[in-house]
């Protein structure tokens, strides 16, 4: 009867390993060479990645690119060559939770927390006193804000900032549709740890592409690159614990939106109209009365949620207008 056994761990080792993902998939070359490419720091005892490039000679100019849910810094690569010939310095990097940097488990993520990290960043760079211009994409722009507010009241140990693009972020509640599955992570603390348990590469390119144009679909490398830098470090363990940002930005609204609509910080809005996510024209037509200062680019309506790599001439030609103009 010793074969019984036999059956049984046939059967369950595989089960296991599919439910703890191992192996985690491996970087591909072209990420690979981005992880490469990056540097480390350590805020408040984490590991944090990130790029920073000297770019352009001309220029003084720097830019900090802040990336969106559930990826990485890794979501600039398509603009990241033209930023370079723009700025003398493009810096990126992974927030606490995210692609290539520490992702701990029963941490308190928070806006707050990655704003920090944004300053103890620029602070370890030496740009501390330097005006910089922020890009920020989804949950990047919530960062933004954090540090907009922070820079406006109180410059005194906080960032300079030169300007703000911000783009497809889920800046207002009441116009913000978050997918079903992120509601369920971040409110059912029941199910939650057998979902990112149970999230594979079928859910996440499934739900990822959703968000995306259907003439701007991701290639199944790109979704692959997506997935592997979410499952470094056992990313998805944390997703539920990363969206409490959305509960977050309702309870800090008038902070946020606040600073946005009283800031004299130049702003820009690009905006992809197919969001399903902040829909057209609910969002950009709250956005465009509530925030009179800013300009706002309007995407190709084949456009979804992730402008800079479904359209990422648009999204450049965008920026560079709004950066040219002041
Ligand atoms: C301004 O910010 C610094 C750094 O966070 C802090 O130490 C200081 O107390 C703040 N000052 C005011 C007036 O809020």
């Amino acid at each position: 009867m010793r074969e019984w056994w036999l059956y049984v761990a046939l059967i369950c080792i595989p089960l296991l390993a599919v439910y703890l993902h191992i192996p985690p998939p491996q970087l591909s070359p072209a990420l690979q060479k981005w992880y490469n490419l990056g540097e480390r720091f350590t805020f408040r005892k984490h590991n944090i990645f990130y790029t920073d490039s000297s770019g352009a000679l001309g220029s003084s100019d720097v830019v900090v690119l802040l990336h969106g849910f559930p990826t990485s810094s890794y979501d600039w690569i398509k603009v990241w060559r033209s930023l370079n010939q723009r700025f003398n310095r493009v810096i990126a990097l992974d927030f606490l939770g995210f692609g290539f940097s520490d992702k701990p488990r029963g941490h308190e993520y928070s806006v707050f927390e990655q704003a920090s990290l944004v300053e103890a960043l620029l602070a370890h760079l030496g740009l501390k006193e330097q005006r910089v211009n922020l890009l920020a994409h989804d949950y990047g722009d919530t960062v933004a804000l954090e540090l907009l507010y922070r820079s406006d009241q109180n410059r005194t140990g906080h960032l300079t900032i030169n300007s703000l693009c911000l783009s497809n972020g889920g800046i207002f509640p009441e116009t913000h549709y978050p997918r079903l599955v992120q509601t369920v992570l971040k409110d059912c603390s029941i199910l939650s740890p057998l979902l990112t348990r149970l999230a594979n590469y079928m859910v996440f390119s499934r739900g990822v592409g959703a968000v995306f144009g259907p003439h701007t679909q991701p290639t199944d490398a790109e979704f692959w690159d997506m997935w592997t830098g979410l499952r470094f470090n056992d990313g998805n363990l944390v997703l539920d614990s990363v969206l409490q940002i959305i509960n977050q930005r309702a309870k800090h609204r008038d902070r946020w939106v606040g600073a946005l609509t009283s800031t004299f910080v130049p702003l820009h809005m690009i905006y992809g109209p197919l969001d399903p996510i902040n829909p057209h024209p609910l969002f950009i037509r709250l956005y465009q009365h509530l925030v009179h200062r800013s300009t706002v680019t309007v995407l190709d309506e084949h456009i979804s949620h992730y402008p800079q790599l479904e359209d990422p001439t648009g999204f450049l030609n965008a920026y560079y207008r709004f950066i040219n103009s002041f």
